[in-house]
């Protein structure tokens, strides 16, 4: 029974990531005799503009239908996009891993993944304004809590062992503080350690070496995982899975970029890993490992985009690496 992925191009840079993405994906489906049914969907301002909703009804079908969804980035309708997937297939777990490559300048050596928690906190969108005051609810459960804390602890347990725990529950006592004593608990058995968010950002670029696994909650999870993609060289380089118990979605971390969209110059090495991680999480680790061993060779052969010192577009480096993994 081949897999059904449902592309999703978005917006800005989306489209020209994507389809430098593909070449990649299909050789390495090709070559590894993957079965991949993929149809392809639009959302987000592209939709908003054409239809009036950033997600039709049509590619929420498909979405529905499909057992991957692969998606560029969104511009500003995401919430309603990216959010929406995510809350509707319960993609709990947000996969962010960061870690240098080999040839990319960086401010420091990294290796770590993040595992953001994906349903909850800020992001649930209960968010009202009563006159002058806006008020917004931050909601962390304990069941959510303890399925991600156990994904983190599965991440160690392939690692190096250790969890640190990132929150602010000096402030958030309760809120914040449910999700650190859950997730502590769970992670008992692990060398776990915890920090409060702001120090955690100092620490990233302080000596982001320490980093195993990072725990923590949506919003933190935001907004280090930019940062630690910065650390490791570039938000153009960094992937994510977003994991549920029957779905998947992957996309790179970066946004739209319209500033630089149809230029051709845009990094298609995050949403080209994000593809790796895919095939990841079918159990195909050996094209996994073919894409990122291909990643690797394009940089060292300088084969890139400006962003990383190179002078390639973003579809040759995309057929580039397409035309390694097929050997
Ligand atoms: C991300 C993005 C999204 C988020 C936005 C676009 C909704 O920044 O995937 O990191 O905030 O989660
Ligand atoms: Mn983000």
């Amino acid at each position: 029974m081949p897999y059904k992925v449902l592309i999703i191009p978005g917006d800005g840079i989306g489209p020209e990531v994507v389809d430098a993405a593909l070449y990649v994906i299909k050789a390495a489906a090709e070559r590894f005799g993957v079965e991949l049914e993929m149809k392809m969907a639009e959302a987000g301002d592209v939709a908003l503009r054409k239809y009036g909703v950033a997600m039709p009804q049509e590619t929420l079908k498909l979405a529905d239908a499909a057992d991957i969804i692969f998606k560029g980035p969104i511009g500003e309708s995401a919430y309603d996009v990216t959010s929406l997937i995510r809350m509707r297939y319960t993609l709990y777990a947000n996969i962010r891993p960061v870690k240098n490559l080999p040839g990319v300048p960086a401010l420091k050596e990294i290796d770590c993944v993040f595992v953001r928690e994906n349903v909850e906190d800020v992001y649930v969108g209960a968010e009202y304004r009563v006159g002058g005051v806006a008020i917004a609810l931050k909601i962390i459960t304990e069941e959510g809590t303890r399925r991600i804390a156990r994904v983190a602890k599965r991440y160690a347990e392939m690692r190096r062992r250790k969890v640190t725990v990132v929150h602010k529950a000096n402030v958030l006592r309760v809120v914040d503080g449910l999700f650190r004593d859950v997730a502590l608990e769970e992670l008992r058995e692990l060398e776990v350690d915890q920090m409060y968010v702001d120090a955690a950002a100092m620490e990233l670029v302080r000596n982001p070496a320490r980093f195993d696994v990072v725990l923590t909650t949506n919003q933190y999870g935001d907004i280090l995982t930019d940062l630690a993609a910065q650390v490791a060289g570039g938000i153009g380089l960094a992937p994510s899975g977003n994991i549920g118990d029957a779905k998947a979605m992957f996309e790179p971390v970066h946004g739209a970029a319209f500033d630089i969209a149809g230029k051709g110059i845009a990094n298609p090495i995050a949403a080209i890993l994000s593809g790796a991680m895919m095939f990841e999480w079918i159990g195909r680790k050996e094209a996994a490992d073919a894409i990122r061993f291909a990643v690797e060779k394009s940089i060292e052969k300088d084969v890139k985009t400006p962003d990383i010192g190179g002078r390639n577009t973003t579809l040759e480096v995309g057929k580039y690496i397409s035309s390694i993994v097929s050997g």
